[in-house]
């Protein structure tokens, strides 16, 4: 540990967020208990050759059954913060119409265990599991979608806006458009570009409905959206590399954020994308709905990524994606490795990416309070003989971060909180149960958790960030 790492009071503010995050699908398991309706993560997993080990959300980390497990984790942890999604088929099983109260009072449980532990709800509404039975209708590249979601958002909110402030419409629009409708990676597993664009826009509707939604039923709470963002740069100063790194950055970092927080989608973007779309789907007036008042903007981060805009320039899989079709329009860009150290998904680790992604993003949206809603590494743990996990990586991973978070704050950012991905090891989307994000073990047969040497060391760094030691 370096002198850095000891001495966290000093340089972050005495009400930042320390939290870790998880999702529905990926930790709650029982998909045909307590009256929950089908996602389409349930269909996706069912069919042949989607999910690595072929494996499903059937058990998960079994957080459904006991989210008791869940609690203490946190408690043990001392996080002031946790946060976790709600799974929209198990509030409203066909997506619209019938509420499920026993869906409900499942989070209504979580979120009191949480305010009895001293511990501040942050709820996602959209962490990818839409209904099937909307999919059926045509999913996200439907308008319908975004109204439906809207009603979903307003449900959650009535129940549970009298205790739950901390409110994310979506996280990660753009893996939920291109990854489920682009590179069909993730489900609903389709392919169809334009679709996939309508998809987006539609996902943005939906965080502008429902962030009205929400502070209609409650008005204190705050509201706020999750892309994941990463920096990106070009291989070489050439035209080519640098037109390819505004492509990507438009795609995947400008494209949502201008909409949400300038009401606009950029210009360049969409004159990239005119061989895909014409953006017929933007109705009158859909943008000043978009740009809801944002409270704060999420940052998902992990990675950044160096690309090139050469024909045939090696493809790595620095990318979230082994295929470049989950940037629509971009197909020719080549994402290149520069050799830095990569974690088990093969991402390269750059903690100052992160420093500056913040600085950048306070640079395009000033004023806008920012707070890093995901960080966190896979690595290939294995228990010692002890059950204890010595994660050195893992560990090593989250403190260089943190001290990438501390420089953004010394540099003027409006940073609020810190989240690690993830409370434990759960379903981790197409690589099942192969990746482990955990900063404590899941034995999936038992559903066990054990904290992680890195999961220690973060109870360690939020006790002296509270002051307790
Ligand atoms: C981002 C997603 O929000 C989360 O669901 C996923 O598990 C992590 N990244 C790691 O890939």
């Amino acid at each position: 540990m370096t002198a850095e790492h000891t001495d966290p009071a000093a340089r972050f503010p005495s009400d930042f967020a320390w939290g870790a995050a998880t999702s529905s699908y990926q930790i709650e398991g029982s998909p045909g208990e307590g009256g929950r309706g089908r996602s389409i993560w349930d269909a996706f997993t069912a069919e042949p050759g989607r999910v690595v080990d072929a494996s499903t959300g059937e058990a998960a980390a079994r957080s459904y059954r006991r989210p008791e497990a869940d609690l203490d984790l946190v408690d043990r942890l001392g996080l002031t913060a946790y946060r976790f999604s709600i799974s929209w088929p198990r509030v409203c099983p066909e997506g619209s119409g019938r509420v499920n109260p026993e869906g409900l009072a499942y989070y209504d449980r979580l979120v009191d265990g949480l305010l009895e532990r001293g511990v501040d709800p942050w709820v996602t509404l959209y962490h990818w599991d839409l209904p099937q039975a909307l999919e059926e209708s045509g999913g996200w590249p439907e308008r319908d979608t975004a109204k439906r979601f809207a009603e979903y958002a307003a449900v959650a909110a009535d129940a549970l806006g009298d205790r739950v402030t901390r409110w994310m419409t979506v996280n990660e629009p753009w893996c939920a458009a291109f990854l489920g409708y682009a590179s069909g990676e993730h489900a609903p597993g389709r392919r169809e570009p334009a679709a996939a664009l309508a998809a987006g826009h539609h996902l943005m509707l939906a965080h502008g409905l429902a962030a009205r939604a929400i502070k209609d039923a409650a008005p204190a709470a705050k509201t706020g959206l999750g892309p994941n963002f990463y920096p990106v740069r070009p291989a070489t100063e050439s035209p080519e590399d640098r037109d390819a790194a505004r492509r990507i950055d438009g795609l995947q970092n400008r494209l949502f954020a201008d909409a949400a927080i300038k009401g606009s989608y950029p210009d360049d973007v969409v004159a990239d994308l005119v061989s895909v779309t014409d953006f017929s789907f933007v109705a009158d007036g859909d943008m000043r709905t978009v740009q809801a008042p944002l409270d704060f903007l999420g940052v998902n981060y992990y990675s950044s990524f160096t690309v090139s805009g050469r024909a045939g320039a090696p493809s790595a899989s620095a990318a979230p994606t082994d295929t470049a079709s989950a940037w629509p329009g971009s197909e020719h860009v080549g994402f290149v490795r520069t050799g830095r150290p990569t974690t088990a998904m093969d991402w390269e680790i750059d903690p100052e990416g992160l420093t500056g992604i913040l600085t950048l993003l306070r640079d395009r949206y000033p004023g806008t309070d920012l707070v890093v809603t995901e960080n966190g590494a896979a690595f290939d743990d294995v228990p010692g003989a002890d059950g204890r996990v010595a994660d050195r990586e893992r560990r090593r991973y989250i403190a260089d971060h943190v001290d990438a978070c501390a420089a953004a704050i010394a540099e003027g950012v409006r940073l609020r909180g810190y989240f690690v991905w993830s409370l434990m090891d759960n379903f981790e989307w197409a690589w099942g149960y192969t990746k482990r994000f955990g900063i404590a073990y899941t034995d999936f047969a038992s559903g066990a958790r054990t904290l992680k040497a890195s999961g220690e060391w973060y109870a360690a760094l939020v006790r002296s960030a509270r002051g307790d030691e």
